[in-house]
């Protein structure tokens, strides 16, 4: 298995997530990893058509295993989940969930659920790992705020063996520079990289 992959997925360049990102890479470099980091908004990807050929063609595997694997560039943005020794994600909160294009990527992950299903090796014998993950969002409050979000990670993850930590979840970050005024958050999602790394050994 090689470094960690960190997933930054807000459309805005340059905020909260990709601030979250660049803060993660920091800590796993500092713990003595190696870190890369992929924005998802450069990825074109489209939306599952539930057209059930994963289903059928249990004969093929990785981009080919979905109609859409050799249309787009989902396919680009999985592979690294087969290799990655450890695997982080910064996202906003969008509408109480996730945006629409990491939810369009988690959706086509449905190829992975059916493989994993099936026990086909290729997706079930890859190595149990962990996933840790940072959600911003703008308001103070919310109870369950994060909670759409974070079951839907945990399961998507899982098909890959991946064991989602509960998420660090920050509230009351709106425009685009607010995590880095707060020293508190920074410093706290800089440990959660060191720890991803520690842990990952
Ligand atoms: C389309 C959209 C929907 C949003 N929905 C919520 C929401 O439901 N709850 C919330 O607290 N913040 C919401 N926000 C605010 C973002 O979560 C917040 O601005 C966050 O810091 C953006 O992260 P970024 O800087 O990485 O883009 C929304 C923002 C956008 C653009």
């Amino acid at each position: 298995m090689t470094g960690a992959v960190i997933y930054t997925c807000s459309h805005r360049r340059g905020g909260n997530s990709d601030r979250a990102a660049a803060l993660l890479a920091e800590g796993v470099r500092d713990a003595g990893g190696a870190a890369e980091i992929l924005p998802l908004r450069d990825y074109e990807i489209q939306h599952c058509l539930a057209c059930g050929f994963c289903d059928k063609h249990t004969d093929k595997r990785d981009r080919d295993r979905c109609a859409l694997g050799r249309k787009d560039q989902a396919w680009e943005a999985f592979a690294p989940l087969f290799t990655a020794r450890t695997v982080l994600l910064a996202s906003p909160v969008y509408f109480y969930h996730l945006p629409s294009r990491l939810k369009a990527w988690i959706d086509r992950g449905q190829q992975f659920w059916t493989a994993r299903r099936g026990g086909e090796p290729w997706v079930a014998d890859l190595p149990e790992r962990a996933v840790r993950a940072v959600l911003v969002a703008g308001q103070p409050g919310g109870e369950k705020l994060f909670e759409g979000a974070r079951l839907t990670l945990k399961y998507f993850f899982r098909n890959f063996n991946l064991t989602l930590a509960d998420p660090l979840a920050l509230r009351g970050l709106d425009g685009p520079g607010d995590l880095r005024a707060r020293r508190e958050f920074e410093e706290a999602v800089a440990e959660l990289g060191r720890a991803a790394w520690r842990e990952s050994a």
